[in-house]
């Protein structure tokens, strides 16, 4: 009886796989064989089809620990090599993408927003962690601004907001409205307490309006009596569905605010959150949620020195100890060159002051670096020196390493000091985000992102085509608005300086759900590819080969008109 075998081409991340009728005749086989020990009289066409592994293969497609020793003479970069398939059982569909960074860092997808001006702040990070990844938001803004940005982040979507923003009946509507704009919430009904934290009433957006700026909040308000409530300890163990059920049965409420036994606020529940909760509930890759149902969030932080040229360690401190209160779930200390002491101090003295906070350090290139920064108490690791799209690092400084060989040395090390790395830079397709995964946890990208609407800026047109701006961090322009301690420069960039990146326009690429959605199909289609089920059997089942210049033509496109490319 003929059997089918699956095939992974496929036009989107949620396309049922097409079947294929498999020439041979036999059924697929379990236990893995060598097609040349079989039993006389048996086809070897038949035997090769249900063989999983074959030494004919081993001189060719070598696991990691052969190929990169074997390579040690020449750098390689993603183009550069190719995996070997593997017999698979594993449709793309049902493979898992979720990677343990640190211990309190887990993401439901693989993949991180780079701190950069052009690519992360609330609006990427949000959609990020929503599609289940991270965005680090970058440090070229004041702190406070900063602060911000992850505050929207973990304001987004909460479930059960368990501090929620208030007021006093005593503050006028005008007080309120600056609030809004000075800390740019995005909602406008606030909980009334009195100075106990006693529930008042709700105060309802439609009455925040400038034309009662003059008015006092006791008098807009929507007393007590008339406000929803539920006592915290009804809310169970599952608050969103005790809720979702509460909606149901009060048409027109959109607020329910939860107290204690004394009537004191201790929460509040939106409809529309409790909508998006229900709606992620069956989704395949969850958003990325801390443990109180926030939106995870990154912030990038600089090795900031005083005037003195010292490590400014307290005002590292007071800025983390200020993201930490705001609920941020790892800090990145971002600069071109992890191995040195400025970085090592910084990620000392932050790992000593909050031993839970998960840190990300870098960039570094070498075994070395990887176990200064694991022995300085980083967690996870960038790796990455000039492979970036923007980036001049290795033009102009003439340092730096190609990505995979990089990536391979780099994961030694993290192996044995049990960190993790992440590859950061010089991803442009989801090829090669599935080739850095078999060396590492996550990856990092900068300008697959940049042209997205959720990036910072706004979209410029020329000649008919729309784009948005995309730098580097160590280009003039971005070292002078703030970035220049992350290339060694002093605080403020002057013309003397070298760049080590380009100002550059990204064609602009729709939103991060759709850019996302095709990076993660890719990875799952690797994965099929591999036999491999999940992130962990992807590195374990890798094997590469070199690939000739011939090779790389032949990947790509050739020989047609394309009248669609394949992005
Ligand atoms: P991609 O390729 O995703 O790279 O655009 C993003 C990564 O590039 C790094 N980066 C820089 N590297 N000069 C550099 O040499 C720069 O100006 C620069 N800016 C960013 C960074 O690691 C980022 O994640």
């Amino acid at each position: 009886m003929a059997h089918a075998s699956v095939c992974f081409w496929r036009t989107s991340r949620r396309d049922v796989p097409t079947f294929r009728l498999a020439r041979t005749l036999a059924p697929p086989v379990l236990e893995p064989k060598n097609c040349l020990a079989k039993p006389p009289g048996q086809s070897l066409f038949s035997d090769m089809a249900a063989t999983r592994n074959s030494s004919f293969d081993d001189p060719f497609y070598q696991s990691a620990d052969q190929f990169f020793p074997a390579n040690s003479h020449l750098a390689l970069t993603f183009d550069d090599i190719t995996l070997a398939t593997l017999y698979s059982e594993i449709l793309p569909r049902d493979t898992q993408l979720d990677t343990q960074l640190a211990e309190s860092l887990r993401l439901n997808i693989p993949v991180i927003s780079a701190d950069m001006d052009t690519v992360t702040e609330s609006r990427m990070a949000i959609a990020m962690a929503l599609n289940g990844g991270l965005g680090l938001i970058h440090y070229n803004m004041p702190e406070h601004e900063q602060l911000y940005e992850v505050s929207r982040v973990k304001y987004h979507v909460h479930g059960l907001i368990q501090e929620p923003i208030k007021v006093e009946p005593n503050q006028l509507i005008g007080d309120v409205l600056a609030m809004i704009e000075q800390k740019k919430f995005g909602f406008s009904t606030f909980p009334v307490v009195d100075k106990k934290g006693k529930l008042v009433g709700l105060l309802s957006g439609h009455v925040v309006k400038p034309r009662y700026a003059k008015k006092k909040v006791s008098e807009a308000l929507t007393p007590r009596s008339q406000v929803h409530t539920v006592k915290k300890q009804e809310l169970g163990k599952d608050p969103i569905a005790r809720a979702d059920k509460f909606f149901t049965e009060h048409i027109g409420i959109h607020k329910l605010l939860v107290v204690d036994e004394k009537d004191h606020l201790c929460g509040l529940i939106t409809m529309s959150d409790v909508e998006r909760i229900t709606q992620e509930r069956n989704a395949q890759f969850k958003p990325a949620r801390d443990s109180r149902f926030r939106l995870v969030c990154g912030a990038a932080v600089s090795a900031t020195r005083n005037a003195f040229g010292e490590l400014d360690r307290k005002r590292i401190l007071n800025h983390v100890e200020a993201l930490v209160e705001r609920g941020v779930d790892v800090v990145a200390v971002s600069t071109a060159h992890g191995h040195s002491k400025g970085v090592g101090d910084t990620v000392r003295v932050l790992h000593d002051a909050f031993p839970e906070l998960p840190i990300i350090a870098g960039n570094v290139t070498s075994a070395a670096a990887v176990e200064f920064l694991a022995d300085c108490g980083a967690n996870a690791i960038k790796v990455g020196q000039g492979p970036g799209s923007i980036c001049t690092t290795r033009n102009v400084a003439g340092v730096g390493i190609p990505q995979m060989t990089a990536l391979y040395v780099c994961a030694q090390a993290a192996a044995k000091k049990k960190v993790t790395i992440l590859a950061d830079g010089g991803i442009t397709k989801s090829g090669d985000l599935v080739k850095a995964l078999t060396l590492s946890q996550a990856v990092i990208c900068g300008g697959i992102f940049a042209g997205c609407g959720e990036a910072p800026g706004e979209i410029i047109e020329i000649s008919g085509k729309f784009y948005k701006r995309y730098r580097g961090m160590g280009s003039y322009a971005a070292m002078k608005a703030g970035s220049a301690a992350r290339y060694g420069h002093e605080k403020h960039a002057t013309q003397k300086v070298a760049p080590e990146g380009v100002e550059a326009l990204k064609e602009a690429c729709g939103s991060v759900d759709r850019v996302l959605g095709q990076l993660v199909g890719g990875i799952q289609s690797g994965m099929g590819y591999l036999g491999a089920k999940n992130l962990a059997q992807l590195r374990d089942k890798a094997r590469y080969i070199r690939v000739s210049p011939a090779g790389m033509r032949e990947a790509a496109p050739h020989d047609v008109v394309e009248l669609k490319t394949g992005n």
